[in-house]
C-alpha cells in the first residue's frame, strides 16, 4: 500500500498515525479489538446497520468494524474503511482477505479532505476514529456530502478521561514518578477532544446534520483484552493510551518503578477473565 503523504491540514496527525500510534496499533491490535469489539457492536446497534446498505467506516484502523460491518450489510452492501495510518489499513486488508469478504475495501485517504462520490452512501460510521481532525466542521461536512439525503452518521467516542478508570488509575499512578505533559486542549485534535456533547452537537448541527442524538454508554472494559496482569501492565505502558504517550517522553530509567506500581494498583481489579475497569462513552447518531 503506498503510503499517504503527510501534507493538507490533518499532516500531523497523518504522520503520528503512521509513525508513532499505527504500529503500537497494529502490534496491539488483537488486544485492542477484543477490548473495544463490544463497544463498537453496540454503536452498529444503534445505528441500525441493515442488508444491501452502503457504508463508510471512518479511521477503521485494522478494520475490525469495517469487516463486522461488511458482514452485518451482507455480499450487496459495499463498505469502505477509510484511515490514514498505512500500517494500520494494511492489517485491515490482510485481516478482510482472511475474512473471504469480497463486500470490503480500504481506502489510505483523509477522512476530512478525501472526494467521495456523493449521495452514495447510507451509514458513516465509526468506532473512537472521528476525533483526530484538524477542522472537524469541515470534516463532517464532507462526510455529510457523502451521504444520501436522509443517510446517517453513527460514531462512538470518549467521554473525558476522569469518566473513563482504565486510562486514568494508570496515569495517575505513573503522575507520581514521572511529570505529565499539560494536557491538550479540550477542542484539540485527539481522543478527548469528542468528551463534551454540546461541543459534538455545534460540529454537528454545522455540518448540516440534523436529529442529533448522545446514548451514554458506560461499561467495565477488560483491559488488555483478558490478558494477564504483567501484560496488561505492558499493554498501558508500551501500548496505546496517555500513560504510554507520557512515558515516551520521560527518562526511560524510571519505567520499573512505574511498571511495579502500575501493577500493584491494576492488582485488586485483577479477575479471572483479565483486569476489569470502567469506561465511559457516547454513541452519537445523526441524520443528514
Ligand atoms: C483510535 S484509532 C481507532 C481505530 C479503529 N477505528 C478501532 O476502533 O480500532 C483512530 C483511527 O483514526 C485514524 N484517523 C485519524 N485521523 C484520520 C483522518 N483524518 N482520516 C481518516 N482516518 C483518520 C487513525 O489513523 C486511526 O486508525
Amino acid at each position: 500500500m503506498v503510503p499517504l503523504e503527510a501534507s493538507g491540514p490533518n499532516a500531523e496527525q497523518i504522520r503520528y498515525w503512521n509513525e508513532t500510534a499505527g504500529p503500537k496499533w497494529t502490534a496491539f491490535q488483537q488486544v485492542l479489538d477484543e477490548q473495544l469489539g463490544a463497544l463498537g457492536r453496540r454503536a452498529m446497534d444503534r445505528a441500525g446497520v441493515a442488508r444491501r446498505e452502503r457504508v463508510i467506516d471512518v479511521g477503521c484502523g485494522c478494520g475490525d468494524t469495517t469487516i463486522e460491518l461488511g458482514r452485518r450489510v451482507g455480499p450487496q452492501g459495499p463498505v469502505v474503511g477509510v484511515d490514514v495510518s498505512t500500517p494500520m489499513l494494511e492489517r485491515a486488508a490482510t485481516q478482510a482477505r482472511a475474512a473471504q469478504l469480497a463486500n470490503v475495501r480500504f481506502e489510505n485517504a483523509d477522512a476530512q479532505t478525501h472526494r467521495f462520490p456523493p449521495g452514495q452512501c447510507d451509514l458513516v460510521f465509526s468506532r473512537f476514529g472521528v476525533m483526530f481532525f484538524a477542522d472537524p466542521v469541515t470534516a463532517f461536512m464532507n462526510l455529510c456530502v457523502a451521504l444520501r439525503p436522509g443517510g446517517r452518521v453513527a460514531f462512538i467516542c470518549w467521554q473525558p478521561l476522569r469518566e473513563n478508570p482504565w486510562l486514568s488509575l494508570p496515569l495517575q499512578v505513573a503522575a507520581r514518578y514521572i511529570t505529565l505533559p499539560p494536557p491538550p486542549a479540550p477542542d484539540a485534535p485527539g481522543p478527548f477532544s469528542f468528551a463534551d456533547p454540546e461541543r459534538v452537537r455545534t460540529i454537528l448541527v454545522r455540518a448540516g446534520f440534523v436529529e442529533i442524538a448522545f446514548e451514554e454508554l458506560r461499561e467495565m472494559l477488560t483491559v488488555g483484552g483478558g490478558a494477564s496482569l504483567d501484560q496488561t501492565v505492558q499493554f498501558l505502558l508500551q501500548g496505546v493510551g496517555p500513560t504510554s504517550a507520557a512515558l515516551r517522553e520521560a527518562d526511560p530509567a524510571v519505567r520499573p518503578r512505574v511498571a511495579a506500581a502500575v501493577r500493584d494498583a491494576l492488582a485488586p481489579f485483577h479477575t479471572a477473565a483479565g483486569v476489569r475497569l470502567g469506561s465511559a462513552a457516547w454513541i452519537v447518531t445523526a441524520r443528514r
